[in-house]
């Protein structure tokens, strides 16, 4: 297994892989979200490939002043092999290495089952409320 910035060419198996996960929302076009994290200078979608299969994703951007994490995902074949803990750690270092000093995450309220997951990893609860609006 090695982590690696994913390429255009890997798009249509990480989606699928989002898809599978539960990850996409139908408002929320991923191939866009994926090429644009691909595109930017302080983003990118980390993939953890087994020879040439992706089996796990995560995205990572510096807003420059945190870091953030979105599309954390791993094959479900693949899942309570420490992946997902391999990806938030490339992730950390990722972000580590563009200045970020904070990384945060949004889960989902649906998501609880991930609760657990992030909580082990040392996430703390943040105890704010996010906001948000669309811009287009
Ligand atoms: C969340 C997810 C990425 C975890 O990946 P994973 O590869 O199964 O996790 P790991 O095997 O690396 O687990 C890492 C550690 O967390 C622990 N852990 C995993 N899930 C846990 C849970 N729900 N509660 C408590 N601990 C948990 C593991 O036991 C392991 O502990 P250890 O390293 O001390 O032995 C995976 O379940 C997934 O893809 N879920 C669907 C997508 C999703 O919800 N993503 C998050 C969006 S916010």
């Amino acid at each position: 297994m090695h982590i690696r910035d994913l390429t255009s060419v890997n798009i249509g198996a990480a989606i699928s892989l989002w898809r599978r996960s539960g990850l996409t929302r139908p408002w929320n076009p991923p191939e866009i979200d994926l090429q644009r994290a691909l595109d930017g200078l302080t983003s990118t979608v980390l993939g953890a490939f087994n020879n040439d299969r992706l089996i796990g994703t995560v995205m990572v951007g510096y807003d420059g002043h945190r870091g953030w994490v979105y599309y954390l995902a791993v094959d479900e074949s693949q899942r309570g092999t420490g992946l997902g803990r391999q990806l938030m750690s490339a992730a950390e270092n990722w972000l580590r290495k563009h200045g970020a000093v904070k990384i945060q995450l949004m889960i989902r309220s649906t998501n609880e089952a991930v609760l657990g997951f992030y909580e082990h990893l040392g996430y703390e609860d943040a105890d704010v409320q996010v906001r948000s609006k669309r811009l287009t």
